[in-house]
């Protein structure tokens, strides 16, 4: 397995790709209210990707996906396709993803939205699935091993009592959208590939509520919690540093630094 290295000039690219998906993610919250549709969202992302960061939306076409960023609604785990039926409504929790490529390098972050006010159920299960991703980030820096951040993840969300999605993983990312390592969010400390600096790659845990069981829709990409069940996902862009890790696709709205040393 062969990892790349990023160079400083790279990492200088990933940064800029890293803050316009985080931009995005800015741009769209607004609209993402009761009565929008999920292809309403993905116009405005696309329409500002294109037009105002003059970006390349990276889902579009990619293995066939036909929308610009990925929308999944309630049980979706991951990879819902927009459309101009579906509606939100009071009540519902979405994750939007978004993935853009600027000079050749991708950034590709997510977040959760809930709909009105959310069930008590849904906002643990939205707030341990980032505490899971923030608790993984924390431990990346040069030595530490890829099973450290999938062991800390399983063992934080299973300890709240959800379950960790095994079939979708975070990935390694520069100019190619999903390339080595994959980055699993459930594992064993200690075990696993050992990180490096310039190593760039994502973590992006889906939790489930009931059971980790997926299923995959026929139009052959939305995947979804076989119980019907909320699943829940965030996911951040980042590159291992010299002495720990740099959050490449961090928001103005996250209580979190985007370096370790603060
Ligand atoms: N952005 C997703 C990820 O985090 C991948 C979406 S691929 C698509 O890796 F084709 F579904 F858009
Ligand atoms: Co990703
Ligand atoms: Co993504």
């Amino acid at each position: 397995m062969t990892v790349s290295i990023k160079t400083p000039e790279q990492i200088q690219k990933m940064r800029i790709a890293g803050r316009m998906a985080a931009e995005t993610l800015d741009i769209v919250t607004p609209y993402v209210k009761a009565g929008v549709s999920t292809g309403e969202l993905n116009r405005i992302c696309h329409d500002y990707i294109t037009n105002v960061l003059d970006a390349i939306p990276a889902p579009l076409d990619y293995n066939g996906f036909p929308k610009s960023i990925c929308t999944s609604v309630n049980n979706v785990i991951c990879h819902g396709i927009p459309d101009d039926e579906r509606f939100l409504k009071e009540g519902d929790i979405i994750n939007i993803d978004v993935t853009v490529i600027k000079d050749g390098f991708h950034g590709d972050t997510s977040k959760m939205f809930t709909i009105g006010k959310p069930s008590v159920i849904a906002s643990r299960l939205i707030h341990v699935a980032q505490e899971s991703m923030y608790r993984a980030i924390k431990l990346v820096k040069p030595g530490a091993r890829l099973g450290d951040i999938g062991a800390v993840i399983q063992k934080y969300a299973e300890g709240e009592r959800f379950s960790v999605v095994r079939e979708y993983c975070g990935h390694g990312i520069g100019e190619v959208f999903h390339e080595e390592p994959q980055v699993l969010h459930y594992g064993k400390k200690g075990t696993g590939m050992e990180l490096a600096p310039g190593m760039a790659f994502t973590i992006e845990p889906m939790i489930n509520q009931g059971r980790r069981e997926t299923r995959l829709l026929p139009d052959e990409w939305t995947v979804v919690t076989k119980d019907r069940k909320l699943s829940a996902q965030w996911e951040h862009t980042l590159v291992v540093t010299e002495t720990g890790y740099e959050v490449l696709t961090l928001r103005d709205d996250e209580n979190f630094s985007r370096t370790e040393a603060g």
